[in-house]
């Protein structure tokens, strides 16, 4: 292809950073959606005015795009992605893949149905660090992948939040902890190359205690483990969004010849071997800090560690090669399931689930009608809520304090679109 692509941006937050990932890797930004107006304008101010805004999808979809970058909420992805592939278009999604296991099926069957490449935008897995420690897995020096461990903490206070939530039914006030589970399992699966195969869930209660919660318009719990094994029979522990005190990422590999590891706020790599394995090596613990093993200088200026760079990197080489990405469908919802089926277990007692590979079409007929989910809004018999203690509700003060928090936020954003 010699002509730049021409992308359309689905989401007028979050897709701004990936629409920035998107030129720096020669893409050309001619489209932009959202619903709210505002976001809309300061989205286009910031990428130098020159996109054709849209707040109907199916609009952006009719003209000459020919993928789409998609950011709109983390629950609603896998409708966008159908459409977007039946209108010939590729597709990077954000995270999650699928909010159920139907929409599993639905997406995996529509991204067989086309010939576009379809990628989930997770970017940690491509963190310098983790790049690292895939670069080293790979080599062999370390063995077999027996235990791992990652982990995604984001507290957020709640003054905070009123950025990031438009009120009770926006998905970051209710989504079960577990359900935002790929920046912790994503960069397993990419450094060992291994798929969960069971998963149990493990829920910390919504927490009365904690002041980020309860001033908050927070629905679900506090935190969340997911347990999972994985097909080469070892075992795997995260931590998927929570509220600890600990903000950042950290990931451990441990091997039968080797440890290595990261943790927050720390950029450089530990590696540690034991002088019975290595008796030669002149240091069996060593401390240092990576660089990305290519596009160094340009992944740097990219948020999320690097991370919102190559995600569009890799995407476009898809696009150009015809060859889809590491990050496929298969990947992105194995990788995501295993949020849905943790809280289903956490729900259970933590009774062990198994993953379904939806490789195997076979398999899809099960999970076809599957739709089991903690929205409260589709609320219904048989459906879970987003807490394991039942209904929450927040306070009226938590309530007045996201109103206003909310109208200042509202109005900046406003001022900052003119
Ligand atoms: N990978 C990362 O590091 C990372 C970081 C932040 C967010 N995300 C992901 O990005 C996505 C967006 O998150 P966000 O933080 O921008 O918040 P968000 O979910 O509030 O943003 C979604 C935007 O989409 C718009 N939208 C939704 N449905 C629409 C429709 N039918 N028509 C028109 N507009 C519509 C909303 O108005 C909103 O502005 C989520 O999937 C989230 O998981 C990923």
């Amino acid at each position: 292809m010699t002509s730049a692509l021409k992308i359309g941006v689905f989401g007028a937050s979050r897709g701004v950073s990936l629409a920035f990932g998107a030129r720096a890797n020669g893409m050309k930004i001619t489209a932009l959606c959202d619903q709210n107006e505002d976001l809309l304008r300061r989205a286009n101010k910031h990428l130098g005015g020159t996109c054709q805004t849209f707040t109907d999808y199916s609009k952006m979809l009719e003209t000459d795009i020919d993928a789409v970058l998609l950011a709109n909420y983390a629950t609603e992805h896998v409708w966008a992605a159908v459409e977007a592939l039946a209108a010939d278009k590729h597709v990077m999604s954000e995270c999650m893949a699928c909010f159920t296991l139907a929409e599993a099926v639905q997406l995996v069957e529509a991204v067989e149905k086309s010939d576009k490449i379809y990628m989930l935008a997770e970017n940690y897995p491509f963190f310098a660090q983790n790049q690292e420690m895939k670069r080293l897995f790979d080599s062999g020096k370390y063995g077999k992948f027996i235990y791992g461990e990652c982990e995604y903490v984001h507290p957020i206070p709640a003054k905070g939040m009123v950025s990031l939530y438009s009120g009770m039914d926006h998905w970051r006030s209710w989504l079960p902890s577990t359900y935002y589970c790929t920046h912790s399992m994503g960069p397993i699966m990419y450094i060992t190359g291994t798929r969960p195969t069971t998963v149990n869930g493990f829920i910390f209660p919504y927490d009365y205690d904690d002041p980020l919660m309860t001033n908050s318009l927070r629905q679900g719990d506090s935190g969340a483990m997911l347990v999972c094994k994985m097909d080469n029979e070892s075992v795997v522990k995260l931590l998927p969004w929570n509220n600890l005190r600990d903000h950042g990422q950290r990931c451990r590999i441990c091997c039968n010849r080797g440890t290595m590891e990261y943790t927050q706020g720390d950029p450089r790599l530990r590696l540690h071997t034991e002088p019975f394995d290595f008796p030669d090596e002149p240091r069996n613990n060593e401390w240092y800090q990576p660089n990305f093993p290519l596009e160094h200088r340009e992944a740097l200026r990219h948020g999320h560690g690097g991370g919102d760079y190559f995600t569009s990197f890799y995407f476009a080489q898809a696009i150009r090669t015809g060859i889809q990405p590491f990050l496929d469908v298969y990947r992105a919802i194995d990788m995501t399931i295993i949020g849905i089926l943790g809280y289903r277990s956490a729900l259970e007692n933590s009774t062990t689930f198994t993953i379904p590979d939806f490789r195997q079409r076979e398999i899809r007929d099960q999970y076809r009608h599957d739709d089991w989910n903690p929205n409260p809004r589709l609320h219904r018999l048989g459906m879970p809520l987003p807490s394991v203690r039942g209904k929450i509700t927040p306070s009226a003060a938590a309530m007045e304090l996201f109103a206003a928090e909310r109208a200042a936020f509202d109005q900046k954003i406003r001022e900052e679109s003119k």
